[in-house]
């Protein structure tokens, strides 16, 4: 899939790559990542709000319930925005969704502004479902876009630039709310506004570069506007052989109608790749990821780290996931799906377990604090390594043409909710159970260690064809999911 070769590529392609993953993935890596670092200063605030408002200070409970909303309506957002998609891409186009997109952003972003000078945290937690209503978007119209204008050698390579600009603004994110930065008790509404940065980049770059030829030739039937596209995207007017095979494809799907919602469901070859489909990313979410990241630099703060050396560690993992995404990459075409995915769940669950004995035993000597930094950044690597990318190869490699869109939209509905679920409940049952919410992470992921060894089949160098064959077989042969 990382196809090394350049051919096909010239500095305009590139320009558009550039528009809409900068603009789009950067803003969604931005918000996965800029919360943690000020939790504990949005936390305060609240609190000094409260007694501004009602002269009550909040307690321990509704202060952690305060700030587990704001977390977690984000996914809630992120879940309308995705399945808003549909309608955007097709309304109004992949660009035209993606400029309309930044509306939410720049709402998003005079709500985080301004929130703290109106004493309102309804505003914060408001600007969040914004804001993951504009990621859920991106995470839909982003990679359609760049799969779209991207030639056929080169789309394994650009379809990956999106997670990758993922994992730097994460990074990014977390350096700009270092206390050297804007992590300070007057600068923190201004590191969340920040978000608008790319949607200014985005309104000034993105309208330079044409509309998906894709959309305008099958959607729109706009053919001579879709090979001016075409022309500016490839820098050449030899562009009637691409023409040709996109006037194919869209013949070729006319032919087989797509799957419905329903059909998904009740039909049991395409029953059971859904079914795995959705357990990879339950998996994903529920191995406890979004907790790390989220919460990170608050589980230092429980091992008894300072808050400088604790934001450093948050930094630490941030690169480490750059580099693991990166490698997966790489990894993922040599050593097969399945393989990645049991390694990475495994190596995650040793090291939760780990986790929670260094938590246990923080007070016993200070090395300990500082072993669980290193337990911290390892769980993201083993998460880079198989859990963080599989499941989305998976869900494009289990069905055939005409059911990924469909599928698609549940396995994205199916990571939101489960995102969101962890975002909610961590915390809370943190605070009422300690270290032990831990091992909560450990029996889930046992589960999802069995479930893939038992039922996911390895899809590496299978053609679309030998993979609904398998399906096929343990549908009918009674071995179902
Ligand atoms: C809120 O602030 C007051 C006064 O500084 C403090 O006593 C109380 O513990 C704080 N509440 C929380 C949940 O941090």
């Amino acid at each position: 899939m990382v196809v090394i070769s350049i051919r096909g590529f010239n500095a305009r392609l590139g320009f558009a790559v550039a528009a809409a993953a900068l603009g789009s993935a950067f803003q969604h890596g931005y918000n996965l990542g800029v919360i943690n670092a000020p939790l504990s200063l949005i936390g305060d605030w609240m609190n000094s709000t409260s007694y501004d408002r009602s002269e009550e200070y909040l307690n321990e409970t509704s202060q952690t319930m305060l700030i587990s909303i704001m977390v977690s309506i984000y996914c809630i957002g992120g879940m309308i925005g995705g399945a808003l998609t549909g309608f955007f891409s097709e309304r109004f186009g992949r660009k035209g969704g993606l400029l309309l997109n930044n509306a939410f952003a720049f709402l998003a972003a005079i709500l985080f502004g301004f929130c703290k000078m109106a004493n309102s945290y309804e505003m914060i937690i408001a600007a969040r479902f914004v804001i993951g209503i504009n990621n859920g978007l991106n995470a839909g119209l982003a990679p359609m876009y760049l799969s779209e204008i991207a030639p056929i050698n080169l789309r394994g390579a650009i379809g990956t630039v999106y997670q990758l600009v993922v994992t730097i603004s994460i990074l990014f994110s977390q350096i700009m709310g270092l206390e050297g930065a804007l992590g300070t008790p007057d600068l923190w509404p201004v590191l969340l506004a920040l978000t608008a940065a790319p949607a200014v980049f985005q309104l000034i770059a993105l309208p330079i570069c044409p509309e998906s030829p894709k959309y305008l030739l099958i959607t729109k039937d706009e053919a001579v506007a879709a090979q001016r596209a075409l022309t500016w995207l490839r820098d050449s007017n030899n562009v009637q052989d691409e023409m040709g095979e996109m006037r194919n494809e869209a013949e070729a799907a006319k032919l087989v109608p797509s799957v419905s919602l329903r059909e998904i469901f009740s039909n049991p070859t395409l029953r059971i790749p859904l079914v795995i489909s959705m357990m990879m990313m339950i998996a994903q979410q529920l191995s406890g990821i979004n907790a790390v990241i989220f919460f990170s630099t608050k589980i230092y703060q429980t091992a008894g780290l300072s808050e400088e050396a604790a934001l450093n560690a948050t930094i630490a993992m941030g690169s480490m996931n750059v580099l693991m995404t990166i490698a997966s990459l790489i990894m993922v075409e040599k050593f097969g799906r399945k393989t990645l995915m049991l390694a990475g769940l495994f190596g995650m669950l040793i090291d939760v377990f780990l986790l929670f004995i260094c938590l246990m035993l923080k007070d016993v000597a200070s090395w300990i604090s500082y072993f669980s930094i290193v337990l911290v950044i390892v769980f993201v690597v083993m998460f880079a390594t198989g859990p963080g990318s599989i499941p989305w190869f998976l869900v494009t490699e289990l069905f055939a043409q005409n059911a990924r869109a469909t599928a698609s939209s549940i396995a994205v509905a199916t990571n939101w909710t489960a995102a969101f679920i962890v975002g909610l409940g961590f915390l809370p049952i943190q605070e009422a159970i300690g270290p032990y919410v831990f091992l909560i992470f450990v029996a889930l992921l046992a589960c999802f260690i069995f479930f893939t060894w038992k039922k996911v089949p390895e899809t590496k160098g299978k053609s679309i064809d030998e993979i609904t064959a398998i399906f096929k077989q343990s549908a009918y042969g009674g071995n179902s999911v």
